[in-house]
């Protein structure tokens, strides 16, 4: 790579991708490409271009901002029979660098005819297709014939089908079964061709649910079959979702298994309203509880007197019908009931909806504005930032 400047900073990073070592010969870089070379990612000769710097190069790559050093690199090149791209004159490259897309061993390289941003265009649709099931890659989907079958366990995010990660996303569009929250993002199901077998394994709050035996069973016993699983989850699979005891199940009965993270609506509800968790010069820690029990409860695992001597911010996930009894033990154990508390319910939804309190008044507006669940909770000094000028949902 001879040049260190944005071009390079950005081809490099495609060919450490692709396991290159490389050698940047600049007498400057970019900050991004100096970080690489303290771990070894590359090595950095910091000084011009000289001829012979090709000696034992495959490939090498003219990206500075003189033509006459380009010219130079490229004519080198030719003579030692190595590819190179000009990333200031294509029509004297060798080779043109194709942009490239990737869906799980899929590569995609996509040619714009002298245009790269059609390029790009066309691998970005290309990829977003294969990731969203609207372009087939039928091989991937072929019956397992044999194959041994296997689960991904996926955090959808608080519901929109946008905060999905793209792994999940991808899963998800390659999944023969798919067992789904009602918490997850649902319109991702309405996607899904028809062969595609939809279980619901929702755990409605007071309401009817499947026993988690019967979801950990259903993965296991469609894998084995040879599916392939998606277990699609709300937010992210390890916080208060679960996820660890279908993960057991699946390692106990040999099943592959993989975990795709999720956005938690711990942090994305509260900052889809505007709040953020932490803040600097105000929130050092935040904490996470669930408050599925309520203070006092011979199941609660939360040790109430430490948090209500926090100054920092609390969140609290399954907290709607024990607001009053938790608000009353943080006040007991010390923070000013006059602390700010908002409130976020269907966060990233269509009826998402924030409304703000106090410590003291939380019961009393929960029941006056009528919240249900899902609802989460947050406490503490970061409530009263909401940025003026921004546009959270509600
Ligand atoms: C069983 S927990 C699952 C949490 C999930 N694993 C996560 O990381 O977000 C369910 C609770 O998450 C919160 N929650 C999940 N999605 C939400 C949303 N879209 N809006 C508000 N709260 C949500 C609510 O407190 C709800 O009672």
């Amino acid at each position: 790579m001879v040049g260190g400047g944005q071009v390079a900073h950005r081809r490099v990073a495609g060919l450490l991708e692709s396991r290159a070592r490389v050698t940047v010969v600049s007498p400057e870089v970019t900050p991004a490409l100096e970080a690489l070379v303290a771990p070894g990612s590359l090595t950095w000769v910091r000084r011009g271009y000289r001829s012979g710097d090709l000696d034992g190069a495959w490939y090498a790559v003219a990206a500075t901002d003189d033509p006459a050093v380009n010219a130079a690199v490229a004519e080198e090149a030719e003579r030692l029979r190595v590819f190179c791209a000009r990333a200031d004159d294509r029509s004297a490259s060798s080779v043109w660098t194709p942009a490239v897309g990737r869906q799980g061993d899929l590569v995609v390289g996509v040619h714009g005819g002298g245009d790269p941003q059609r390029a790009v265009g066309v691998r970005d649709a290309v990829v977003a297709g294969l990731s969203d099931g609207s372009i087939r890659d039928r091989a991937s989907r072929e019956p397992s014939g044999g194959r041994a079958g296997s689960v991904v366990l996926v955090g959808g995010g608080p519901g929109d089908p946008g905060l999905i990660t793209v792994r999940g996303q991808q899963a998800v569009a390659q999944a023969d079964v798919v067992l789904a929250d009602h918490l997850a993002p649902q319109s991702l199901l309405a996607s899904l061709p028809p062969e595609v077998e939809v279980i619901d394994a929702s755990k409605l709050p007071r309401g009817r649910s499947m026993a988690q035996e019967q979801i950990n069973a259903l993965l296991v016993q469609h894998a084995l079959a040879g599916k392939r699983v998606v277990r699609l989850k709300g937010g992210d699979p390890f916080v208060f979702g679960r996820g660890m005891e279908e993960l057991e199940a699946c390692v106990a009965a040999g099943v592959p298994v993989e975990v795709v993270p999720g956005v938690t609506s711990a942090i994305a509800v509260p900052a889809l309203a505007g709040i953020p968790v932490t803040h600097r010069g105000l929130t050092h820690e935040f904490v996470v509880v669930s408050g599925h029990v309520p203070p006092g409860h011979p199941q609660s695992l939360v040790d109430w007197a430490a948090l209500g001597r926090l100054r920092g911010t609390v969140v609290v996930l399954m907290g709607v019908d024990t607001a009053g009894a938790i608000a009353a033990a943080l006040v007991e154990h010390g923070r000013a009931p006059e602390t700010p508390v908002a409130v976020v319910a269907d966060g990233s939804t269509a009826t998402q909806r924030a409304v703000r309190t106090t410590l003291a008044g939380l019961a009393r507006t929960l029941s006056d504005e009528g919240i249900r669940p899902p609802a989460v909770w947050v406490v503490g000094e970061v409530v009263g930032l909401a940025a003026e000028g921004q546009t959270p949902r509600s």
